[in-house]
């Protein structure tokens, strides 16, 4: 079974209104401002699609309104069933502050096929395509993943370029890395885009290796179920996260997911940007009309493209 192919101008069209809600906050300081700017037409465009749809992957865990929060049915609830993982606005800090980077993104599966996983943390390693399967481990520590990697791709380990999110958490990543002499590109924020950084020929970078959220870790493994690469993820779970989880039905704490743990079967992926960045260009105003851009992506169709569309304001 696979997702109809009409279904990706639906979604590519809720992401977009997403993203033109949350435009009108850009460099207004206020991040929740911005989220429920893209959280409240995410949920009107949704609800008008003919799906039975059920958020996996939301902003909260019970009815925690005006976020999406998982379990939450959406769509007019007489269509297919679908699974959705939703982050209305990646990047609010951006937003907030007038920076790159920021966009809405959804992400569309077939019922059960997506990992439903709580809105923890998860520590990530991605890289790209075309390298030995199961390269790289969690457990095996900075330094020997980064020589394996250093290895498979025929690079020196000072050539490699190491892409982190910029947190306390990780400076014993940094130390190793730094010992190391590897080149570090940090971000601030936004794991999605540094995760995704690692895909394509002329990739940014050859490995992000950080701990970001667990939904953000989800949507990232969609899109790589899509177009290649590898990852691992595994959850950083306190006592009570411990609940959280076993309540959505995850059992082994320590598991280590990789793609095809996270994402089972066909899988639709749409970003829309808000400011302008590396998936997709943000939200244009062209005084009586807003242009707006989505990077696409649909597994079974093997669709992989940029939308833009104009919409009357
Ligand atoms: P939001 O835009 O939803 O605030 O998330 C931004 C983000 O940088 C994610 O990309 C990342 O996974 C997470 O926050 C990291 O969390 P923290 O800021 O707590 O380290």
């Amino acid at each position: 079974m696979s997702i109809d192919k009409k279904f990706l101008n639906l979604f590519i069209k809720v992401t977009e209104k997403a993203a033109i809600g949350a435009s009108k906050f850009i460099g207004k300081k206020d991040k929740i401002a911005a989220d429920k700017g893209a959280v409240d037409p995410m949920r009107r465009e949704l609800n008008k699609i003919n799906m039975e749809g059920t958020v996996v992957i939301g902003e909260g865990e019970m009815d925690e309104a005006p976020m999406l929060y998982i379990g939450e049915k959406l769509g007019t609830l007489n269509g297919p069933k679908f699974d959705i993982a939703v982050d209305p606005l990646e990047g609010t800090k951006f937003t907030a502050n007038g920076q790159p980077n920021a966009f809405s993104v959804l992400v569309i599966s077939e019922k059960g096929c997506l990992l439903s996983a709580p809105d923890t943390y998860m520590e990530k390693i991605v890289i790209g395509s075309n390298l030995p399967k199961n390269l790289l481990d969690i457990d095996y520590g900075v330094e020997k993943n980064i020589k394996l990697l250093a290895d498979a791709k025929s690079k020196k380990i000072s050539e490699i370029n190491v892409c982190v999110l910029k947190r306390p958490r990780h400076d014993y990543i940094v130390n190793e890395l730094t010992k190391m002499n590897v080149k570090i590109n940090y971000i601030t924020d936004g794991d999605i885009v540094g995760a995704l950084s690692v895909i394509g020929d002329n990739a940014k970078n050859d490995i992000y290796y950080s701990t970001g959220g667990a939904p953000e870790g989800v949507i990232v493994a969609a899109a790589l179920s899509c177009y290649g690469g590898q990852m691992q993820g595994r959850l950083v779970l306190n006592d009570e996260e411990k609940v959280r989880a076993k309540k959505l039905g995850i059992k082994d704490f320590k598991k280590k997911y990789n793609i095809e743990d996270m994402i089972k079967g066909d899988v639709i992926f749409c970003a829309t940007g808000v400011t302008t960045g590396d998936l997709a260009k943000g939200v244009k105003d062209l005084g009586n009309e807003f242009e707006v851009n989505t990077f696409a992506l649909h597994k079974s169709k093997k669709i992989i493209k940029t939308v833009t569309n104009i919409y009357n304001k």
